[in-house]
């Protein structure tokens, strides 16, 4: 027994989330999508290791870690890794949003300090728009791993509007240059629409 937690210490038994219905599809498409970046879903115990990460670069303000696990419990995905040698260099959070959500989104009352269950995606709520709440590296190859996945994710959800806030110039640039994200007028926010042609394909 790991004593520290209450849990039998077998490594995917701490950091294994369970998913089910809508959450179990995102975090299938999820983990799919950013395979290729050898980014992972981070467990409990690697979400407060890139909490730890993103805090040191962005300030405290950054989403605490019982909020972002309960946000990954709901939603199938919130937080993903890179690691090198068994070290979290860089970390991605990617929120899917409810309607409900995307509303308190874009009217400003999107408090993940304090995350209410029904603005996040999960079990019969499908997702309305991702929400990239930060990425953050602290070497090269991460860096590549975490913008290279920021991307893909953008891809495989094209159907679903994507939103982020810019906090720092490297952060505002990876949103325009690589992502093709503009200012959402009247809000911090920046965004790219969902691809209507996909939306037909899908229909
Ligand atoms: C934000 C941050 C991750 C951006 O990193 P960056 O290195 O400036 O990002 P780049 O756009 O140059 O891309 C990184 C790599 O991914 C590659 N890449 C980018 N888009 C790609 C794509 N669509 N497909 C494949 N590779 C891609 C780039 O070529 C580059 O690879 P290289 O280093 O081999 O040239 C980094 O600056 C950082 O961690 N900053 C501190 C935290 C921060 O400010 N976060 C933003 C908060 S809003």
């Amino acid at each position: 027994m790991d004593t520290s937690t209450g849990l039998k210490s077998a490594p995917h038994r701490r950091e294994a989330f369970r998913f089910s219905g809508w959450d179990a599809r995102a975090a299938w498409r999820v983990a799919e999508a950013v395979e290729s970046c050898d980014l992972k879903i981070a467990g409990p115990r690697g979400v407060a290791e890139a909490r730890a990460l993103a805090a040191e670069a962005l300030g405290p303000s950054v989403a605490p870690v019982e909020a972002l696990i309960a946000i990954q419990r709901r939603s199938g995905t919130a937080v993903l890794v890179y690691e090198e040698e068994g070290v979290i260099t860089g970390a991605l959070g990617v929120l899917p949003l409810s309607p409900l959500g995307l509303d308190a989104l874009l009217n400003g009352r999107l408090d993940l300090s304090r995350p209410v269950g029904a603005f996040f995606a999960g079990g019969r709520t499908r997702g309305q728009a991702l929400y990239a709440m930060g990425i953050v590296s602290v070497t090269p190859q991460a860096a590549r791993a975490v913008v290279t996945g920021v991307v893909r994710l953008r891809e495989a959800f094209s159907d679903i509007g994507f939103y982020a806030r810019a906090v720092t110039a490297a952060g505002r640039r990876v949103l325009i240059e690589r992502l093709g994200c503009r200012d959402l007028p009247g809000t911090p926010l920046m965004w790219s629409p969902p691809d209507t042609t996909a939306l037909e394909i899908a229909a």
